[in-house]
């Protein structure tokens, strides 16, 4: 059995002072949730801030970036070292850092492997676009993205995949449960071509894009679906502690 994950990427939210009135709310709502994995991605600006308030708890935290040299000249970026004074995980690859920041796999690529050599775990994203999907070609699409971004990875152990349609990001247009499932189970056969049919079973595949309290169970219900990567609902602590307890 995989162990569900819930996960919640900020994005560009938050304020010190608007993460510590929902730190205070969300500890006490999960306090009690012992099956399933939450973690938090907030901007790395708060990722000390909430490590201190999260130790001892059943909270983990993740980056929602990192760059993939150790240390040295690179003006606003931060190490897999300086991730992991603070956070177990790691966000690598998603759209929007493919998108408006030119992420190519191979940079992506990079970013795997240096987290994974660090001892960081992973969450690897993938997702195709509108038109991708409208042209037939995301299956394609998706298979090159783990092909290439995975490439060099000896192991999975530490690796969370999510699958994020694009066209299913912050748009309110989720996709169906059978949607994802589909790409879902794609997702874990081409990880069973590469990596065998043990991490295949093993590994976990979140599903983010437009996640929210009322579409979560459905989602997770599907046999290939582990989890939820969150953006929008997860800045609201109530909304997000009610995804967390997806099983009721
Ligand atoms: P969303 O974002 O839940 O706001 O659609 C998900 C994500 O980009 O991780």
């Amino acid at each position: 059995m995989r162990r569900p994950m819930i996960a919640a990427n900020w994005k560009m939210n938050k304020t010190m002072a608007e993460a510590r009135s929902f730190i205070d709310a969300f500890r006490g709502l999960v306090r009690d949730v012992t099956d399933v994995d939450i973690v938090l991605a907030p901007p790395s600006t708060l990722l000390c801030k909430l490590r201190k308030e999260t130790d001892s708890s059943n909270i983990m935290l993740a980056s929602q970036n990192m760059f993939y040299e150790d240390k040295g000249a690179f003006t606003g970026e931060i190490s897999a070292d300086m991730v992991k004074d603070f956070a177990e995980y790691v966000i690598i690859g998603h759209s929007e850092r493919r998108q408006y920041f030119g992420e190519s796999d191979d940079v992506i690529n990079k970013k795997v492997n240096k987290a994974l050599e660090k001892g960081l775990k992973v969450i690897f994203c993938m997702g195709e676009t509108d038109e991708e999907r409208e042209e037939g070609r995301e299956k394609e699409v998706i298979a090159k993205q783990i092909k290439n971004g995975l490439d060099g990875v000896g192991s999975l152990d530490n690796v969370v995949v999510a699958y994020e349609p694009i066209w299913a990001i912050g748009t309110g247009k989720t996709a169906t449960p059978e949607i994802a499932q589909e790409v879902h189970l794609f997702i874990r056969n081409e990880i069973r071509k590469i990596f065998g049919n043990e991490t295949a079973e093993k590994i976990r595949i979140l599903y983010g894009g437009s996640v929210k309290p009322g579409n979560a169970a459905e989602l997770m219900e599907q046999p290939d679906i582990d989890g939820g990567l969150v953006g929008g609902a997860s800045l609201d602590a109530e909304g997000f502690a009610q995804i967390v307890k997806f099983k009721g």
